[in-house]
């Protein structure tokens, strides 16, 4: 080794020793005589004194120091000078003083420097990954990652699960995004698919009696990206023979608790708290709430039928509802322009047709330029429903089902977090079960699986699979923490006759289905266990745990939001022979019309 320490290990018990510290150039002060550099590397920052004592020839290269040169320096630890401590830093009550001093590798001025205080563009920051990544934050982040993944993996160890992996050229999975191909040269035309999960791997898995498996699995998905999703990814993959889905929620809980206790410190208490599907859509609009704050949905359509106000009444006159959110005492806030502002939002993002608002004045009654339109009988309805007080504001929606969830869920976090309701540190752990199986694409007009079509029905619901797919509720859970889905999975099925059932609905002729799932249709006829698991998505695990609203402050290597990698300049372009042995011909863009 080079080096006889790191840069974040000195104290004063070293006082006296000599030492060898490598790293690189974080700070340096040029005094004349004296220079002061602050070294730096992963484990932390050492101050190291050069001066005459260290000889001409040592201050005349540490004079030549720029930012990320890196560095070796060889000396004596020396006490700091009274007063002269460093309390922020953990070898703050050191220094080294410098004996040999050199030069490992020159750095070029950096296009940012990683302990400048604003952060550059995130272009720049992906271009030059290996700069961001010396940042603090980015390696505490990336340690933090690493632990919780060491965490995760002991964890299901000690439950007596399988580390198995699966491939990554495999077939098309069957979770509904976009898959990314794989062209085969050895096979004229055919392609391979990265695995949107390893979905039809784990059950095989479980077919093959290996009862519990879990993976950190990589997976794919070529899908629109957002703050929370990557086009790869990774899940913490788990499967189960045996149980039902109160065993894998169980599993999960714990492995909350000892993430939460030996990661934050929080204490959870178990069983943590369940909601299904329809109560969180109704209460919050949201199939992932965030428990954080409270601002429930409150339904009005019952009131809307009573009066003769046209955007009310029409609404739920064609099968829509009223509902809407209180803000407790802030309606002082809520300038004309806010209000506009928000009705601008929810036209923009939901598709609602605007927004209705009142506020309770001191007197008690409900005031709006609406208000006049509405007879005192209902506006007494609005009281007693909201509970309100004067100073309180209410925003309504009156719209399809849909546009109400979506909407008021939008205006619900929107304002959650403006109007500060929570406090950013605190977590909230929570389940949604009982998905529907089925959602309604009103473009195709065809059931799509909500989850995936090897999603099992509550054993209560399979006599509603024929006719009334709609009412058909899952054996299906997601881990919601502060409002994202951090995890998901389901009870499978595992009899031929549901499968079939359920290809049905989802349009899967029976010859579909032999050739995308044939494998696993007749694995299921050889000796299925009941099964069932889960996949927690560990990029959006780290982001919540590390108090981030970014998943790709969580990835060393993360693509853009339009799926590239700036630092690669990935996907780029590759040799015509490449394309000609893979038998692909690219065709040439459309001209684009101006
Ligand atoms: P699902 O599709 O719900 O289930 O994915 C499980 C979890 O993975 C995370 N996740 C993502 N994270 C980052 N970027 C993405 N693009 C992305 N997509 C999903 C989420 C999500 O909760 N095979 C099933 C699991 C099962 O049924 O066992 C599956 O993949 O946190
Ligand atoms: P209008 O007569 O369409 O201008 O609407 C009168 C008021 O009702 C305006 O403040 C609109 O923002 C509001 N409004 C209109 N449509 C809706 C709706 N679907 N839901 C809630 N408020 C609405």
């Amino acid at each position: 080794m080079l080096r006889t320490h790191t840069c974040g290990q000195l104290r004063l018990e070293n006082v006296g020793q000599r030492v060898t510290i490598c790293g690189w150039v974080d700070t340096s002060r040029d005094h004349g005589q004296t220079i002061f550099l602050d070294i730096r590397d992963r484990y932390g920052k050492t101050q190291v004194v050069v001066n005459p004592d260290s000889g001409s020839a040592a201050l005349e290269i540490a004079k030549s120091f720029r930012g990320e040169d890196v560095v070796l320096i060889s000396g004596r630890v020396d006490r700091r000078l009274e007063g002269k401590d460093n309390t922020k830093l953990d070898t703050g009550a050191v220094e080294v003083v410098a004996e040999e001093v050199r030069l490992l590798n020159r750095s070029l001025t950096p296009p940012f420097f990683p302990n400048q205080e604003e952060l550059p563009g995130e272009d720049l920051r992906l271009k030059y990954r290996y700069i961001d990544l010396r940042r603090t934050a980015m390696q505490n982040t990336l340690l933090l990652r690493s632990q919780i993944i060491k965490k995760m993996r002991d964890y299901f160890a000690d439950h007596q699960f399988i580390d198995v992996e699966t491939p990554i050229l495999g077939r098309s999975t069957p979770e509904g995004a976009r898959d990314y191909l794989v062209p085969s040269r050895v096979h004229w035309g055919k392609f391979f698919a990265l695995p949107q999960s390893p979905q039809l791997y784990k059950q095989i898995l479980m077919v093959a009696g290996y009862d519990r498996y879990v993976q950190v699995a990589r997976c794919f998905r070529d899908e629109d990206l957002r703050a929370d999703r990557q086009p790869e990814f990774s899940q913490l993959d788990v499967e189960m023979s045996f149980v039902d889905a109160d065993d894998v929620i169980g599993l999960i809980d714990g492995l909350m608790v000892k993430l939460a206790k030996e990661i934050l410190g929080i204490d959870l208490k178990t069983p943590l708290p369940r909601m299904t599907y329809d109560e969180a859509m109704r209460r919050f609009g949201s199939d992932a709430p965030d428990l954080r704050y409270g601002m429930e949905i409150v339904d009005c359509s019952d009131l809307a039928r009573q009066t003769e106000f046209r955007v009310f009444r029409g609404a739920v006159d064609s099968g829509g509802f009223v509902r809407g959110l209180k803000i407790d005492r802030r309606a002082e806030e809520f300038s004309r322009k806010r209000i506009d502002e928000l009705t601008e939002f929810v036209k923009h993002d939901f598709a609602a047709k605007g927004l209705a608002w009142f506020r309770c004045e001191p007197d008690g009654s409900l005031w709006s330029p609406i208000s006049k339109n509405v007879e005192p009988t209902v506006l007494e309805g609005f009281k007693q429903r909201f509970q309100t007080s004067p100073g309180d504001l209410i925003l309504l929606l009156a719209d399809a089902w849909e546009v109400t969830c979506k909407g008021l869920n939008g205006l619900r976090r929107k304002l959650a977090a403006e109007l500060k309701l929570y406090d950013p540190a605190q977590m909230h752990f929570s389940w949604v079960v009982e998905f529907p199986m089925f959602d309604h694409d009103p473009e195709e007009n065809r059931w799509v699986a909500t989850h995936h079509p090897f999603t099992a029905p509550r054993p209560q619901d399979l006599s509603k699979l024929k006719e009334t797919p709609d009412a058909c509720r899952a054996q299906a859970y997601d881990l919601v923490i502060n409002g994202y889905e951090a995890g998901g999975g389901t009870i499978r099925i595992h009899d031929s006759g549901t499968q079939q059932c359920v290809f049905d609905l989802l349009g899967i002729t029976p010859e579909m289905a032999v050739n995308r799932f044939g494998f696993l249709l007749d694995a299921l006829r050889y000796g299925a266990p009941p099964h069932g698991g889960i996949a927690l998505g560990i990029d959006r695990v780290v982001m919540l745990f590390g108090g981030l609203d970014n998943i790709r402050d969580c990835i060393a290597f993360p693509k853009t939001q339009r799926a590239m990698d700036l630092m690669t300049e990935a996907p780029g372009d590759v040799e015509l022979k490449q394309l000609r042995e893979l038998h692909i011909q690219v065709e040439t863009p459309p001209v684009k019309s101006k």
